[in-house]
Order: structure tokens, then sequence, then C-alpha cells
């Protein structure tokens, strides 16, 4: 079963920042999710629209120039990362969900995503690209045919599993409130794998690997490796 750093080993680290990514490694993940902005050309890493929860930043993170956002501290002297350093600091076999957040073109997100994997020789095999936007991702599917993407919803869609067929999906990136075991199965047949957010417990973490689920995204990477051992 995959362990996702959500935000990285975020309850141990700043989210989202270098440290947690990192950590989340060092904790046996078998990978991260991150959350995006667009800011100018660069992809940075952030999860708020607003700067003031995880930051020692004002205002919004759009409202910025790049350069402000990487003055401020994101947490224990951490700066808010740009998208290719996580590409750089990340091992080779590591699975990377990013999560679009925030973007004010596709063309030139796709540019830059490609350059900074290319760059750090990062492998896009390794990427899943998901989003509560479908309309931006099925933008960068058409752009980008073989990318991985990820369903991602926080409901129990009423079409079933038809977004994430309308999509083109590699995965399904349930809420752990709604998944159940018979939509797991349904995914499943549909030649879907199936990942869960925000999974912290133990007992949830034990149930969704009894009902065969694929991958969940935690806070606690190394207590879900204990877990799941
Ligand atoms: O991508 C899964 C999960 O991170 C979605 O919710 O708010 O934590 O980004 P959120
Ligand atoms: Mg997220």
């Amino acid at each position: 079963m995959w362990i996702l750093g959500h935000r990285g080993a975020s309850a141990a680290a700043p989210e989202n920042t270098l440290a947690a990514f990192s950590l989340a490694m060092v904790q046996h993940a078998t990978g991260v999710e991150l959350d995006v902005y667009q800011a100018e050309d660069e992809i940075v890493v952030i999860h708020d629209r607003w700067l003031n929860r995880t930051t020692n930043g004002k205002g919004m993170v759009t409202s910025h120039p790049l350069s402000y956002l990487r003055s401020l501290d994101a947490g224990k002297g951490e700066q808010i990362p740009l998208l290719s350093e996580v590409f750089g600091i990340l091992p080779p076999y590591a699975v990377l969900n990013v999560e679009i957040k925030h973007l004010t073109n596709v063309d030139s997100w796709l540019r830059k995503i490609r350059e900074g994997l290319a760059q750090n020789r990062f492998p896009a095999e390794n990427l899943i690209i998901s989003s509560f936007n479908h309309r931006w991702i099925r933008q960068i599917k058409q752009a980008w045919p073989e990318v991985r993407i990820g369903a991602l919803t926080a409901t129990y869609p009423e079409n079933g599993l038809g977004f994430a067929h309308d999509l083109d999906a590699f995965s399904l990136h349930m809420a752990l409130d709604v998944v159940d075991e018979c939509y797991v199965k349904e995914a499943h047949n549909a030649g879907l794998k199936v990942l869960v957010y925000t999974v912290d417990h133990p007992e949830d973490m034990q149930m969704l690997k009894a009902w065969g689920v694929d991958g969940i995204f935690t806070n606690v990477p190394d207590i879900a490796r204990d877990v799941l051992a």
C-alpha cells in the first residue's frame, strides 16, 4: 500500500516545505503529495490562498511577486519551495502527487513543469497531477496525454466513476469521509488505483488496507509505515 506524505511529513515538519518532503522520505513514505500555485512564471508549493496560516506573510499568494513569496518564512526558517526544487530533492523512485490549487495558464504551467522534470531528471512516470478543478485537469491531459491524472473529489460523485473516466484518470483520490468498500471495488474493476486522504488514525489505515485501497495520504508517514507493515 502506498504511503504518501500529505503536504510532506506535515505533522512533524512545516507543511509543504522541503524539510517536510525530505522527512517523509526518511520515514519511508512511498512519496509525497503537495499543493501548488502559479506565481509569475514559477510554480510554488503552498496550500492556502492566504499566506498568514503557514508563513509570516500577509495577503493572498496571487497578489504578490515571486520575490516576496520567496522571502517569507514558511516555518522553522523554511522557504516556500519551487516545485522544481522538490523534483531536485526527491529520490527517483518517489511517487509525487502535484495537486493544483491555482494556475493562470495551462500552457505556461505545463512548460514549467516539464522543464523542471527534465532539469532535475525526475521521472515523469512518477508524477500524478490532480486538482479539484477538473477543467484544468482535462486541458492538461489533452496537452500531455501520457501524464498520470488523479481524479480528485471531496464528494461521492453522483455519476459514479464517470468523472474519472472522462478525465482518463490513472487513480481516484477520495476523501476518507465518503469512500466506501463498494466504491473501491468499482474503481478497481474500472482499472483505477484508489488513494484516500487524509488518513492519520491507525484504525482507518487498517480498514482501508482491508478494503484493498492502493494508497493513503497521511500527515504521519512514520505511523502509517508501522501500522501497515
Ligand atoms: O490531494 C488530496 C488532498 O490534499 C486534498 O485536500 O485540502 O488537503 O489539499 P487538501
Ligand atoms: Mg492537497
